[in-house]
C-alpha cells in the first residue's frame, strides 16, 4: 500500500518518466527496498578440512545457501505450480506448468513475466521465463536429495558434472537469482563465487551431503 502510494504520488509528480524505464529511478521505494546479498564463503576457506569427501560435502553446503534460496526454489517446486516471493507462497494466480513449463495454453507465463524485471509492478521477468520440470523439483527436498538428483543425467536434463556446473555458473537464468528486482533477496554471494563452490566440489570428489541429515526447504 505503502509502495502504491508513493508510486501515484510519483505518478502525479513526472507523469511522462512514471511508466518508462526510468520509473524505477523516479521511485523512491525501489532503491530504499532492496536487500543486500548474503556473503558466501570461498573455496580456500575449507582448505583445512583435510579428508576429500568431508570437503566436497562442506563446499556444497555452502553452496547450498544458494540452492536452497527462494529464488531458485520457487522456480523447482514439487507441484506444478510455482512459488512467489521470499514465503514462497503459491503463486497467484495459481498458473499451471503447460506444456514444457511455459505455462497453460490460455495463459503463458509470458502475459506477465517479460525480458526483463519490471519493479513498478513487482513482476520478475527474464527471456524465456518458464517452470523448471517435475524431475527437477527441489522443494521440500533436503539438499542431500537435491545434490543426488541434480547429479542424475536421467533426472537433470542429461547432463554431466561439467555441464551441470557450467549450467549453474553461467546460464542467465539461474543468474536472475542475484538481481531479482523489487524487494526480493537476491541469492547469496555473486553467481561467479557460487560457480567457483560447485568446481571445487567437483575438484573434491563431489561427494554429496548425507541424505537425512536436515530438512528441506518446506514448502511448494
Ligand atoms: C497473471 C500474471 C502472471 C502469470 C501468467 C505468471 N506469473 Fe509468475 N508472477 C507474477 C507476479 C505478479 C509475480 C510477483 C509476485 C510478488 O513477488 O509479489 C510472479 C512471481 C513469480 C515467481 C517468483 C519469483 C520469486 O522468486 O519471488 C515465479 C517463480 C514465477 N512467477 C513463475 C511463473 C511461471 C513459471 C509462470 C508460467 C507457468 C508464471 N509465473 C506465470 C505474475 C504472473
Ligand atoms: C524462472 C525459473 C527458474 C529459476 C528462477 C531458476 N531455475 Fe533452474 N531451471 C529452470 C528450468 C526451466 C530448468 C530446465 C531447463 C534446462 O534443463 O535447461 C532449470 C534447470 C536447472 C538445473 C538443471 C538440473 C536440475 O536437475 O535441476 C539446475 C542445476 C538449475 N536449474 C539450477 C538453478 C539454480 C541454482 C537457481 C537459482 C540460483 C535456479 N536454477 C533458478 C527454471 C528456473
Amino acid at each position: 500500500m505503502r509502495r502504491a502510494m508513493l508510486l501515484l504520488s510519483v505518478t502525479l509528480a513526472v507523469p511522462s518518466l512514471a511508466m518508462s524505464r526510468y520509473a524505477d529511478a523516479a521511485d523512491p521505494t525501489a532503491t530504499s527496498a532492496i536487500k543486500s546479498h548474503l556473503p558466501l564463503r570461498a573455496p580456500a576457506e575449507f582448505a583445512a578440512i583435510a579428508d576429500p569427501r568431508d570437503r566436497a560435502i562442506a563446499l556444497f553446503e555452502e553452496a547450498g545457501k544458494v540452492i536452497q534460496s527462494p529464488r531458485c526454489i520457487n522456480c523447482h517446486p514439487a507441484s506444478d505450480t510455482p512459488t512467489q516471493t521470499d514465503a514462497m507462497r503459491t503463486h497467484r494466480p495459481q498458473v499451471q506448468r503447460g506444456v514444457a513449463g511455459m505455462g497453460a495454453p490460455g495463459m503463458p507465463c509470458q502475459t506477465c513475466h517479460h525480458d526483463t524485471n519490471f519493479d513498478p509492478a513487482h513482476v520478475p521477468g527474464h527471456a524465456g521465463w518458464h517452470l523448471a520440470p517435475r524431475s527437477m523439483a527441489w522443494a521440500g527436498r533436503s539438499l542431500g536429495e537435491i545434490c543426488v538428483q541434480i547429479k542424475d543425467p536421467a533426472r537433470n536434463g542429461g547432463r554431466d558434472l561439467t555441464t551441470l556446473v557450467r549450467h549453474m555458473s553461467e546460464d542467465e537464468l539461474v543468474g536472475w537469482a542475484w538481481s531479482p528486482g523489487a524487494d526480493r533477496t537476491p541469492a547469496p554471494g555473486t553467481q561467479q563465487q557460487f560457480g567457483e563452490l560447485l568446481k571445487a566440489w567437483v575438484q573434491f570428489g563431489a561427494t554429496c551431503p548425507p541424505v537425512s541429515s536436515e530438512k528441506g526447504v518446506p514448502r511448494g
